[in-house]
């Protein structure tokens, strides 16, 4: 049997540049931490395929409970039907939340479109001009356009740059083990945040505790906290991306429980359906929504999706709670069991900045020119995979974020395999 070729003649990668890039691996199956390639080999997947295997990949009882959904209820218009599995699930992300109204989408770009058209609208259909919009330094709140506008300006916005609409942005101090400037950096930070806010602001969008994609860059609580305050004397709406955060990412089950913010949206997907279906939900408080709800039909929020609150995905999300509360030492667990690894590789001569936070382990390599571009990153990559570990470092930043399910000994190997390839660079 002849090999299929190394690049399908019909497929299109996303964030590939094919002249500089592997070809992709072939995937036919996945059990717990692992996938299996078509050749036999076994590779732990150490950053969840993209942040949303949450509990474990073809994990059971998700599996399961979408295949009874498939069978029962498949999908409905949302616009004139609701059914009772978005129900139960609204309910259960509102009391987890303390959000009350929780509008579905398709994937965490479309939760923070949503999230940010509320906010925008929910000003203009009171009569009230504030129009503009505070983001951070960094930050990376999707793909769509407006996710593209909110987030920092880039390599992967660069080409639409014309076509964004302006944002103001404060730093993001980002801090790390060891920091000493970190305090500095934040008072700096919030002063420029209050500067931006003397002006009629609609929203300050964040990542609460973690930017991912910009490089796993990790804030303190406290900063959080202090943000907050400035938001709400300024009267401003407070939106929480919480995307990569959510379901337990960072310890707890929310990023902003745990950092003791209340934001006024949220957005949440990835691991929402514990990684099976694309799914994004939008929560706003009962505040907001009451001002979308009079007779003015341009005060409708005029915003849907074919498959909004499709039935699979609201299934998988309820099993993949159940899981989240039946086993909530894996998400509050997994940070002490990175701890270990991460303090033995933390004196490393080619490692800077070590940071962790829940399941999430960070460190930069010590490299000149640092960035997303950074070959040492695809390097490295290359080397974990020799040693059975899949990693995709954002340039010059290496994580795991690995599924919670990750036993010790894979933890080990993963980490194993990061020395011994950071030896090799
Ligand atoms: C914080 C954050 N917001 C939004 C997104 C966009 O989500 P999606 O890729 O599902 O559109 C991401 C994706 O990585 C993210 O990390």
């Amino acid at each position: 049997m002849t090999p299929p070729p190394a690049w399908h003649p019909h497929l299109w990668h996303p964030t590939t540049q094919v002249a500089r890039s592997e070809p992709p691996l072939r995937a036919v199956r996945g059990e717990g931490a692992l996938l299996e390639l078509d050749d036999g080999r076994r590779l732990i997947d150490a950053i969840s395929s993209w942040w949303v295997t949450l509990h474990g990949h073809a994990e059971p009882s998700i599996a399961a409970a979408v295949a009874l959904q498939a069978r029962t209820l498949e999908q409905v218009i949302f616009a004139n039907f609701r059914h009772p599995t978005a129900e139960a699930l609204a309910e259960r992300l509102s009391a987890l939340s303390g959000l009350e109204r929780l509008f579905f989408s398709d994937n965490g770009s479309t939760a923070v479109e949503v999230a940010l058209k509320i906010a925008w609208q929910w000003w203009q259909n009171q009569g009230i001009a504030r129009t503009q919009l505070i983001a951070f330094d960094g930050a990376y709140h999707g793909d769509t356009f407006g996710a593209m506008a909110l987030g920092a300006r880039s390599l992967f916005s660069a080409p639409f740059a014309p076509l964004l609409f302006d944002v103001a942005r404060a730093p993001w101090p980002a801090t790390w083990w060891g920091d000493a400037t970190v305090e500095a950096r934040e008072a700096a930070a919030l002063t420029r945040l209050e500067q931006l806010l003397s002006q009629p602001t609609a929203a300050v969008i964040l990542e609460p505790l973690v930017q991912g994609a910009s490089g796993m860059a990790m804030v303190r609580p406290v900063f959080l906290r202090q943000v907050e305050q400035r938001v709400r004397a300024a009267g401003a709406l407070l939106i929480a991306d919480e995307v990569l955060t959510g379901f337990g990412r960072c310890g707890e089950l929310f990023a902003c429980r745990q950092a003791g913010i209340r934001p006024d949206l949220m957005a949440l997907s990835k691991g929402l359906t514990g990684g099976f279906l694309p799914m994004g939900v939008t929560l706003a408080s009962e505040t907001l929504y009451a001002g979308f709800t009079d007779e003015e039909p341009s005060h409708t929020l005029f915003h849907g999706h074919s498959f909004t609150a499709n039935p699979l995905g609201c299934a998988a999300a309820l099993a993949s709670l159940d899981l989240l509360e039946a086993h909530p030492q894996r998400h509050r667990g997994l940070e002490a069991r990175h701890r270990v690894h991460l303090e033995a590789l933390a004196g490393h001569r080619k490692v800077r900045h070590p940071r962790l936070l829940g399941s999430i382990a960070a460190f930069d390599l010590a490299v000149e020119n640092p960035g997303y571009l950074h070959p040492a990153g695809r390097r490295l990559q290359q080397l974990a995979l020799a040693q059975g570990v899949f990693l995709r470092p954002l340039g010059h930043v290496v994580y795991l974020l690995p599924p919670l399910c990750i036993d010790d000994d894979q933890l080990a190997q993963c980490y194993g395999a990061i020395t011994s390839a950071i030896e090799h660079l």
